[in-house]
């Protein structure tokens, strides 16, 4: 495989182009990416030639609702999954909201869910609420030292009453990878549904969700280099048996069953650039001419092996300095390159230190505070976290490592 072609990738974002945004290093990509163009470049059509009300008999309307559904059903390729099986909300914590409100509909008071500590609160607040309706929660807890979710610590919480198990595909502090696959075959074996939350995992690389096994897969497409949209994969099964949220008279549509809100017309149709973005990557690289799932797979490998070469000397970087705690792996191949630091200090005014260095980074709990707590941090001073994507550079992490050096 060649490597990933760096300056092909920053073409493809028109942020490295802005004036404004130069000598400006951004680590803070956890929180949301920059938009490729071929998102802008559709959000910009849709805007200007397309912003009526979608599948109606009149020409735009017509261009409008096929661009939607295209977005839909390219994605839904991407991902492995059938098109009925993709849904866009507004956000992840809406989409989980929603479906938290279908899973208490539809369990009996008794029967059980297991969260865990290591989430977002986004798949851990709203299930945890469904406590108030008798439903049971059980907690699956990370090791303490180190953020790990060990699937061993799965096995004794579950039993014939658990309905359904979450957790990450990988956390957004801890940034270690979990196998969802070896989880799901675990929770399926005991009969229990399984939602994984993949919006730490997503931008390193669209996985094959069909071949991952989850019955919900959720991301949001403004980490993924795409618009404010959360994806939402529900396999058919589930999405047939968890009664409707939508309008009574759309239970039908299973695009609708999860989404009472009104779609963002738009936002929906952009999702389609993110699709162009690995068609591109995939292409100028030489990647199979065939099949959304190997097109995607191939793409992945590029960003994995230029996130990887990249990440390692920062986690090594950090591993050596005895003024902070590294969370999460320090071995590249086990996590994503979202590396959060307890300093024993707040991080705020740190991040902010950093970017008198030209480094954009952020410092809190992003909302992981049940992790943080779990690991004894303290969520006041929360950590300070660097995540970067595959657009990152080599420079780019020399200017981290060598303000870290200054300002810590
Ligand atoms: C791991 C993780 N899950 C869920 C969310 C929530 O996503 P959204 O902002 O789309 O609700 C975030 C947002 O930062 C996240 O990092």
């Amino acid at each position: 495989m060649s490597p990933l072609d760096i300056d092909f990738v920053r073409n493809q974002f028109p942020a490295f182009s802005e004036p404004s945004l130069q000598g400006q290093a951004f680590f803070e990509n956890a929180g949301g990416s920059y938009t490729c163009g071929q998102v802008i470049d559709r959000l910009t059509r849709f805007y200007t030639q397309r912003k009526v009300q979608p599948y109606a008999p009149y020409e735009a309307s017509r261009l409008a609702g096929e661009e939607m559904d295209e977005a839909r059903r390219r994605m839904a390729a991407l991902l492995g999954v059938a098109t009925e099986e993709l849904s866009f909300g507004p956000s992840t914590t809406q989409n989980t909201y929603v479906l938290a409100r279908a899973f208490g509909q539809w369990m009996q008071p008794g029967e059980a869910i297991v969260v865990t500590n290591q989430d977002h609160e986004a798949n851990s607040g709203p299930w945890r609420r469904l406590a108030d309706q008798g439903i049971e929660l059980r907690e699956w807890k990370i090791n303490p030292a180190t953020g790990h979710l060990n699937p061993e610590d799965l096995e004794p919480l579950l039993d014939e009453s658990v309905r359904l198990v979450c957790f990450p595909h990988c956390s957004n502090v801890v940034g270690e990878i979990n196998p969802v696959t070896e989880i799901t075959a675990m929770a399926h074996a005991a009969g229990a549904f399984v939602c994984v939350d993949g919006v730490s995992f997503a931008p390193h690389g669209f996985p094959d969700v069909g071949e991952l096994g989850p019955d919900i897969y959720l991301f949001s497409a403004y980490k993924t280099f795409g618009p404010h949209q959360g994806l939402m994969v529900i396999r058919k099964a589930l999405g047939d048996l968890l009664p409707n949220q939508g309008h009574y008279f759309n239970a039908g549509e299973p695009g609708k069953r999860f989404t009472p809100a009104g779609p963002d017309h738009a936002q929906v149709a952009a999702c389609a650039g993110m699709a162009d973005y690995f068609d591109a990557l995939c292409d100028h690289h030489g990647g199979p001419a065939e099949g959304a799932t190997a097109r995607a797979a191939y793409v992945n490998g590029l960003v994995r092996q230029h996130e990887s070469r990249l990440l390692q000397p920062l986690l090594d970087a950090v591993a050596a300095r005895n003024d902070l705690r590294l969370i999460g792996p320090a071995r590249a191949e086990q996590r994503a390159p979202t590396v959060a630091l307890a300093l024993g200090r707040p991080a705020e005014p740190v991040a902010a230190a950093l970017a008198e260095h030209g480094i954009m980074a952020g410092g809190g709990d992003f909302y992981a505070v049940r992790a943080l707590e779990a690991m004894g941090v303290d969520p006041a001073q929360g950590v300070l976290r660097l995540s970067f994507t595959h657009y990152t550079t080599q420079a780019e992490i020399d200017q981290l490592l060598n303000a870290l050096d200054r300002v810590l």
